[in-house]
């Protein structure tokens, strides 16, 4: 008592001293001081790392931006770094005259540039039956939100004249090993989707398509074709392995649906969150993310004992189409047991479903499309864990 803080008494060096030059990360990278913020792979999830996830610290994400370093990763046959000299993407089917487009060919039509989120379809997968993992990273982070730049695939489609009769289809492909093909209906591909090589100012990073991968804004991940090839227009989907085998949800009757692209209206609270520990009651501020693949947030509410009663949280600005949303509200913990959730309602009226709500529809079958509202129980302790609260 009345020695006072060291941190403050004691000069340290850095402010005695000269630092670094400019340039010497001509490319920056983070401080040393944040190496724990890494996107991670959940161990034993699959057989190898090739076909795999790596999640994105959602707990440690401020804002609605993911930075491209730690953007989610999911790859069916790995990575590949391709030399844009030597991509081709190429348009054929039912257009009048099919084309070939290098990159330069494509970066010189007229380009947009806009926010969406990512989330794949198996995104909180592991949770259907029963809490299967511990922090917010592993339930909810194959989740993402860029600023994508390039060309509207409706301009490109126009350029080659396609079929406006009969072509009623795109099949979208990549140029990696795992042969990579989905279905897109042709007014999804004429309204809002991007053949895009930019995210967050600079080029694609390799793990997220370089040089030029789709952006279906809404629709799960899958869709989002990454070091994209081709665009074939055809008369009828192609029910292809991705669409036909993988991808479709198990329904309790024994059915199974497919071609159920939208990701429905979710949100999560990503502080305080599964694996962190409250230092003490009093104030917190709430926060995290929503989203709706149908169009806007409208409203977020809050829930601190367990969906008995709700508040409404603050929307930050700006709430965009199709893009994650983020909200905060005031809290102060009393010290004492309670369990934290958030519902988020869109611009269509649609509302975020409890699990047991999801689950009479849907069953424990399933692995796709979990929107159901998450629960996070604080201990007395502190202490913050993955609860299912019905
Ligand atoms: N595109 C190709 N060519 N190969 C892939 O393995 N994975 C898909 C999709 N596009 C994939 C692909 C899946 S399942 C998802 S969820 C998203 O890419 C993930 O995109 P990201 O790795 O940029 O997060």
């Amino acid at each position: 008592v009345g020695e006072g803080d060291p941190a403050i008494l004691n000069l340290p060096a850095y402010s005695t001293t000269l630092g670094k030059p400019v340039a010497a990360n001509p490319y920056g990278v983070p401080s040393r001081f944040e190496a724990n913020l890494q996107r991670r792979e959940s161990p034993g999830l699959t057989r190898v790392s090739q076909a795999s996830v790596a999640f994105a610290p959602l707990q440690g994400l401020f804002g609605i931006i993911t930075p491209s370093g730690l953007h989610f990763e999911r790859h069916h046959q790995g990575w590949q770094d391709i030399d844009p000299a030597q991509h081709r993407l190429m348009i054929n089917g039912l257009v009048k005259q099919p084309k070939v487009y290098t990159m330069d060919d494509l970066m010189r039509l007229p380009s947009v540039s806009r926010m969406h989120f990512i989330e794949c379809g198996a995104n909180t997968a592991m949770e259907w039956g029963n809490v299967a993992v511990p922090t917010v990273q592993y339930s909810h982070g194959m989740l993402s939100c860029s600023e994508f730049t390039g060309v509207p695939l409706s301009v490109l489609l126009e350029d080659c004249g396609y079929d406006k009769k009969n072509g009623k289809y795109i099949l979208a492909e990549g140029a990696d090993g795992s042969s990579m093909t989905r279905t897109i209906d042709i007014t999804r591909a004429l309204d809002d989707v991007i053949v895009a090589w930019g995210m967050n100012g600079e080029m694609l990073r390799p793990e997220n398509g370089y040089p030029l991968r789709l952006v279906v804004p809404g629709v799960q991940g899958v869709s989002w074709v990454k070091w994209l090839r081709r665009i074939k227009v055809g008369d009828q989907p192609w029910a292809t392995k991705d669409e036909a085998v993988h991808y479709i949800d198990a329904m309790p009757d024994g059915s199974y649906r497919q071609y159920t692209s939208i990701q429905e209206c979710k949100s999560v609270i990503t502080t305080p969150s599964g694996g962190q520990r409250l230092l003490d009651k009093g104030f917190y501020n709430i926060t995290g993310l929503a989203w709706s693949g149908r169009g806007k947030v409208k409203r977020v509410d809050v829930s601190v004992d367990g969906g008995r009663n709700w508040r409404t949280a603050r929307l930050e600005g700006p709430v965009l189409n199709k893009c994650l949303t983020r909200f905060n509200i005031d809290w102060v913990w009393d010290g004492g047991p309670c369990v934290l959730q958030s519902r988020a309602i869109d611009d269509t009226g649609y509302v975020q479903p409890k699990i047991n709500e999801l689950r009479a529809v849907r069953g424990t079958r399933s692995i796709y499309h979990n929107n159901a509202i998450q629960s996070w129980q604080v201990a007395a302790s502190g202490e913050v864990s993955n609860v299912q609260v019905y």
